[in-house]
């Protein structure tokens, strides 16, 4: 039987971004980017080229440098909006530009305050001018769930004899269930006569947790492209999972009878480095990706997947490249096994970043015996951090003294930007407030502390211990990331990934021209 094809539409770098508390910088996007392309998705959602100098940035370094995927910017229903998302993208060896604008009576209404007919103008001519520029264009009706069906069918009638390409179909505020929003699928190829010249789309958020469930069935219903984002991120309650919406379609595929082009092998470490960057943990019983996704604990489960792993998995952790919890290397192991193991893990080193990492194992291996898979990817999330956050201040020493009767003091030495070196001390009310506060003293950014969580990255006293932070300044949370089998030194590793993230995310805002507000 030949199957039909779901064009997979990857938007965690722009909607998934939109999540408080998940921004991240162009490195970090491109490193995404990367990773998206290895994945197999088909579109690249790299941003909303107009709300930003920043982003204008990021997706315009995405499109030159990814040339296996589709590149989108969204863009307002405005001609300076669609003029930017084309400067943006231009370089992309296969640009699209993704037209969005709101057509519910209550959007209408409350907050573009504009009539059906003037929308109605506006998304026509903005299509028609994005063709002007790209063959590829997207056109989403914001809220097209909530829309007045007998309008929404005029509408995209209009937009596609403009040129629009791709149909998006959104349940921007997650507000559908899935019969019903199967049933709008099915009535807009009923009632748009030339939709057929377009590819219907769907982007689903997750309010009552039904974003997949909506996509499946809009999928069942004719819908062949398919939004969402890495590990359901995304503004609110998210975006529909795409790796859920991925397994689901592999491993139905004999109900469904559609495929995609994805690489699932990819997922687990896709959905790992979207989560590092982004700062936002797996639920251990997240389907597809959580640590427990595969773990049988009930002694009857045991004893059936010992006999024959089918009577309880459904999908086979390798299917999703899950690396398992190999014990692997020592103090003694070599460069060359590092490396084996590192590229088991998904991990392509050049020779210099290898050596760095030789370096960080040695000395973890000094002070852990066994270092296992999940150490080795805590390591590597160090150096990525380390490589991609184009450092203001990078942390040369921290030393604390603390205990029952002590005041705890920290004392740090930092390189700044200008390369010189600072050293203060400071008391606090514990060592991680008396380390953050004599980084204050030398960094003088004012910021508050939103959230703070240590874990252990694996069982055992001489674990490694991931911090993850959040610090809020103004309208802006930043997140940070450290790990080191010492948590008062990871804690002040995520302090100061967390400030430099601040710094630059600033500069990038700073020059903001237009302002924007996203979606
Ligand atoms: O949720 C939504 O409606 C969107 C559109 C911009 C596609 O994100
Ligand atoms: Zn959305």
């Amino acid at each position: 039987m030949i199957q039909e094809r779901v064009k997979i539409f990857d938007t965690t770098l722009r909607d998934g971004e939109q999540a408080a508390g998940a921004g991240m910088t162009t490195p970090e996007k491109l490193e995404i980017a990367r990773q998206l392309e290895r994945l197999g998705v088909d579109v690249i959602e790299a941003g909303f080229a107009a709300s930003s100098p920043g982003d204008f940035e990021a997706v315009a370094t995405v499109a030159r440098e990814i040339r296996g995927s589709t590149i989108a910017s969204l863009s307002r229903a405005h001609p300076t909006d669609v003029d930017r998302a084309w400067e943006a993208i231009k370089g992309a060896a296969q640009p699209r530009i993704h037209v969005f604008l709101s057509s519910s009576d209550i959007h209408l209404m409350h907050q573009l305050r504009k009539n059906r007919e003037e929308v109605m103008d506006m998304a026509v001519s903005m299509v028609a001018r994005a063709k002007g520029y790209c063959e590829d264009v997207e056109f989403s009706p914001m809220d097209a769930s909530r829309t007045e069906p007998e309008y929404l069918y005029t509408m995209l009638r209009a937009v596609i004899d403009a040129g629009a390409t791709t149909i998006n179909i959104p349940d921007t505020v997650g507000y559908s269930i899935p019969e019903e929003f199967a049933r709008l699928l099915k009535d807009i190829q009923s009632n748009v006569p030339n939709i057929h010249k377009a590819v219907l789309s769907v982007h689903c958020h997750n309010d009552l947790g039904l974003g997949v469930a909506n996509s499946m069935a809009a999928i069942q219903m004719g819908a062949r492209q398919v939004e969402g984002c890495i590990n359901g991120l995304g503004e609110r309650a998210g975006n529909a999972a795409l790796e859920e919406i991925i397994m689901s379609i592999e491993t139905r595929k004999d109900y469904l009878g559609v495929t995609t082009n994805i690489d699932t092998t990819q997922i687990y470490r896709t959905s790992r480095l979207v989560s590092d960057i982004t700062g936002f943990p797996i639920q251990p019983n997240k389907a597809v990706v959580g640590l427990n996704a595969f773990r049988h604990a009930s002694g009857i489960h045991q004893d059936g997947i010992l006999k024959e792993r089918s009577t309880y998995e459904i999908m086979e952790p390798a299917s999703i490249g899950w690396p398992g919890n190999a014990l692997v290397l020592g103090k003694l192991s070599g460069r060359a096994g590092l490396r084996s193991r590192l590229e088991e893990l998904g991990y392509h080193l050049n020779p210099e970043d290898l050596a760095q990492a030789f370096e960080g194992f040695k000395a973890l291996a000094d002070k852990k015996r066994e270092v296992t898979d999940r150490d080795l990817e805590a390591l590597m999330s160090n150096q990525r951090r380390a490589i991609t956050e184009a450092p203001t201040y990078t942390m040369e020493h921290v030393q604390v003294s603390c205990g029952s009767h002590e005041i705890p003091t920290a004392t740090v030495r930092l390189r700044g930007p200008d390369d010189s070196l600072t050293t203060d001390a400071a008391t606090g009310t514990g060592p991680v407030d008396a380390i953050y506060k004599a980084i204050n003293r030398i960094v003088e950014v004012p910021n508050t502390l939103s959230e703070y969580t240590v874990k252990s990255v694996t069982e055992g006293i001489d674990a490694i211990g991931e911090v993850t932070i959040r610090i809020q300044k103004n309208e802006g949370v930043y997140v940070g990331r450290g790990a080191d089998t010492d948590i008062l030194v990871a804690s002040a590793k995520a302090y100061l990934n967390a400030l430099n993230r601040l710094l630059s995310m600033e500069e990038a805002k700073k020059e903001s021209a237009t302002g924007s507000p996203n979606p």
